[in-house]
C-alpha cells in the first residue's frame, strides 16, 4: 500500500497545477488580464475569493485525508470514538466559515457597488444598441456620430456606456475591458432614468483592440454578434471622430466610383448610412469608415473584399438569420436588391475604400 502514495500525490498535484497552467497563455478575450478600472477591480475581487476557496479546499482535504487514513478500519482496531456536543470545537468550526464569509462579501459587495457608481463629469457618454445580430455605438457629444461593430474610444478618460436593446436581451462583453452586463429591450430611446437602461463605466487604460462578444442568447446568430473595442491615444480619438464626419470620394471613373453610384441608386441606402453622402438609412449598420473595420458582419468574416462580396450577395448564407437581403435572397422582409456580380464587386470595392 505504501508505495502508491507518491503516485497517488504526483496525480493529485498534476490535477491542481494543469488547470492553473492553462489559464495563464495569452488569449485574445480573457478577464485575467484586464485594461480598464472595472476590469481591474473584477480580476482582483475574482482572485481575491478564488484564494480563500483554495485556503478552504486544501484544509478541508488534508483533513479529510489525513481522517480517511488515520481512522480507517483495520482487522482488529477498535471503533474510534465519537464526539458530542464539544463546545470549543462548535464555536471554532462556525466562526471560521463566518469569517471567511465575512472577508469574501465585504469586498464583494464593495465591488458592485464600485463598479455601479454614477460616472465622473467627464466621462463621454457612448450610446450602445444592441440589435439582432449586430452592435450599434452612438456619441451624442461627438455631433451624433454613430458606428457600428467597431467601438472607438480614448485611453484614460472615464466612458459611460448607456446601453439598450432594440429586441431581445443582449449581454455587452468585452472581457478585457470589464462587464458583462445585460442589455435590455427598451424600444424608443435612451434613457438614463429609465431603468432598463443598463450602464457600464470603465475607463479604459491601454491602447490597444480587445475582441468582445454578445454573452446572452439572442437568436440563431447570437455567435456572429462580435465587437471590437479601440482604444486609441486621445489625439488619434480625436482625429478618428473627426474622419468619421464625411467619406472619401472615389476618383472619377474609378470602380469604386461605379460602386459608390450603385450603392446610392439602390435599396442598400434604404438601411445604411455613409456620412458625407446621400446614404442616411437607420435600419442597418452605418458604413462610414467601413475600410477600416475589422470584420464583416459583426465578427462573421475578416473583412476582406472575397468577404465583403459573398456577404453582399447573400448574408444569410454567412450569418443566419441575418436581416440583410442578399441579390437573389430576401432578408428582414426586404425584397432581393438584384445585384448583379459586376455590380456586386463594384459596391464592395466602393465600401473597404472608406477609411
Ligand atoms: Cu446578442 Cu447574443
Amino acid at each position: 500500500m505504501k508505495t502508491r502514495w507518491p503516485r497517488a500525490l504526483a496525480i493529485a498535484a498534476l490535477a491542481f497545477v494543469l488547470p492553473l497552467l492553462t489559464a495563464c497563455g495569452e488569449y485574445p478575450q480573457t478577464t485575467f488580464s484586464p485594461v480598464s478600472d472595472f476590469g481591474e477591480e473584477v480580476n482582483q475581487l475574482f482572485w481575491w475569493v478564488f484564494w480563500w476557496t483554495m485556503g478552504i479546499l486544501v484544509v478541508v482535504q488534508v483533513l479529510l485525508i489525513y481522517i480517511l487514513f488515520r481512522y480507517r478500519g483495520r482487522p482488529g482496531a477498535p471503533k474510534p470514538k465519537p464526539v458530542y456536543g464539544h463546545t470549543g470545537l462548535e464555536i471554532v468550526w462556525t466562526l471560521i466559515p463566518a469569517l471567511i464569509i465575512v472577508f469574501i462579501a465585504v469586498p464583494t459587495i464593495r465591488s458592485v457597488f464600485a463598479t455601479q457608481a454614477p460616472a465622473p463629469p467627464n466621462a463621454l457618454t457612448v450610446e450602445v444598441i444592441g440589435r439582432q445580430f449586430w452592435w450599434e455605438f452612438r456619441y451624442p457629444e461627438l455631433n451624433g456620430l454613430v458606428t457600428a461593430n467597431q467601438l472607438h474610444v480614448p485611453v484614460d478618460r472615464p466612458i459611460e456606456l448607456r446601453m439598450r436593446s432594440t429586441d431581445v436581451i443582449h449581454s455587452f462583453w468585452i472581457p478585457r475591458l470589464g462587464g458583462k452586463r445585460d442589455v435590455a429591450p427598451a424600444p424608443r430611446r435612451i434613457d438614463p432614468q429609465d431603468l432598463r437602461t443598463t450602464r457600464i463605466v470603465f475607463t479604459p487604460s491601454e491602447t490597444g483592440e480587445f475582441l468582445g462578444e454578445c454573452a446572452e442568447f439572442c437568436g440563431q446568430s447570437h455567435a456572429f454578434m462580435r465587437m471590437l473595442a479601440v482604444v486609441m491615444p486621445q489625439q488619434d480619438f480625436a482625429a478618428w471622430a473627426q474622419s468619421m464626419t464625411t467619406s472619401p470620394e472615389p476618383a472619377p471613373g474609378s470602380l469604386e466610383a461605379q460602386g459608390r453610384d450603385i450603392f446610392m441608386s439602390s435599396t442598400c441606402i434604404a438601411c445604411h448610412a455613409i456620412n458625407g453622402t446621400n446614404a442616411v438609412g437607420q435600419l442597418g449598420p452605418n458604413l462610414t469608415g467601413f475600410g477600416n473595420r475589422w470584420a464583416v458582419g459583426a465578427g462573421a468574416l475578416p473583412n476582406t473584399r472575397e468577404n465583403v462580396v459573398a456577404w453582399i450577395k447573400n448574408p444569410a448564407a454567412i450569418k443566419p438569420g441575418a436581416r440583410m437581403p442578399g441579390t437573389q435572397t430576401e432578408g428582414g422582409g426586404i425584397p432581393p436588391t438584384g445585384l448583379t456580380d459586376e455590380q456586386v464587386e463594384a459596391v464592395a470595392a466602393y465600401l473597404l475604400s472608406l477609411r
